[in-house]
């Protein structure tokens, strides 16, 4: 690995996904922690990510994760579930350690599960997710640490990502695949009661999804929990926060070009952004 100069003064927020999807986390973050500076990296040149390989994904997650060390982060959210399940735990122990072991790398994935034994009363959860993130079996793993006696079970969406990136979520196309993946899910376990959106682009498929998911079933979506997670995070440990900046901003990078990256993101944002390139490697 390259050798690294971390500048050690307090910094923004880091918070990563494979594309646009943690769009949907951030915009809930600073909803309930506007004070704080925050700089999102996307890496929309080489997303999707969910239909890569476990090495493939730490190695392009962890690129990302040391360059926004290098832009200042102390703390950073893996905002992908796919990061999140395949590579969250080797860079928190494999790499942290020796880039920084004061630097912090955070999740999707646990701060989601910690809540469903409280919202399922069938014990049966359905997750929709990436293919990645369904083979990774991290959902399952996480709920069974906490609750056992749940039955968790898992349909990959490949086309989602794709459907939410290519601006047509909104579009009549995707009504078959939101369909499809919903109905995949149910026909393995028809007990579920509560069904976990896995991944960050999917809030973008939200009224079809609502649409088309049978009455009576929750429809469990990241953003909010992840941002109450991060809140109680800070709080718990002053140590971190007082080495987050509180400027009330928000910058972003791209692996894209900043044109695209500007047209695609105004599906997620309402306001008017200021963008750079960037290339990881
Ligand atoms: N946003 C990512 C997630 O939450 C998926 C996108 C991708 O496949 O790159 O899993």
């Amino acid at each position: 690995m390259k050798e690294l100069t971390l500048p050690s003064n307090p910094g923004p927020i880091g918070v990563f996904d494979s594309g646009y999807g943690g769009l949907t986390i951030l915009q809930k973050i600073r909803e309930l922690l506007p004070q704080y500076d925050y700089i999102y990296l996307g890496d929309n040149a080489r997303t999707p990510y969910g239909t890569r390989s476990f090495e493939v994904v730490y190695e392009f997650t962890l690129q990302a994760v040391t360059r926004l060390f290098e832009m200042g982060c102390h703390l950073v959210i893996l905002a992908c579930n796919t990061a999140s399940a395949k590579a969250l735990r080797s860079i928190q122990m494999n790499n942290l350690p020796i880039i920084d072991p004061k630097r912090r790398v955070l999740g999707v994935i646990r701060p989601t599960v910690e809540i469903i034994g409280q919202l399922t009363q069938s014990r049966h959860v359905g997750v929709l997710a990436t293919p990645g993130t369904i083979k990774s079996e991290s959902y399952p793993m996480e709920i069974h640490k906490l609750y056992p006696d749940i039955q968790v079970t898992g349909n990959a969406c490949p086309l989602w990502v794709p459907i939410v990136e290519s601006n047509e979520a909104g579009n009549e196309g995707a009504d078959y695949f939101v369909r499809k993946y919903i109905s995949e899910l149910l026909s393995k376990d028809n007990q579920i009661d509560t069904v976990i959106l896995g991944c960050t682009h999917y809030p973008l498929l939200l009224p079809k999804i609502q649409q088309y998911m049978p009455a009576g079933i929750r429809i469990v979506a990241q953003g909010e929990l992840i941002a109450q997670s991060l809140k109680n995070y800070l709080m718990r440990h002053p140590e971190i926060a007082s080495q987050c900046t509180q400027g009330n901003s928000c910058s972003y990078c791209t692996t894209e070009s900043e044109e695209k990256f500007i047209e695609s993101a105004s599906a997620f944002l309402s306001e008017n952004i200021n963008v750079q390139h960037i290339t990881l490697e």
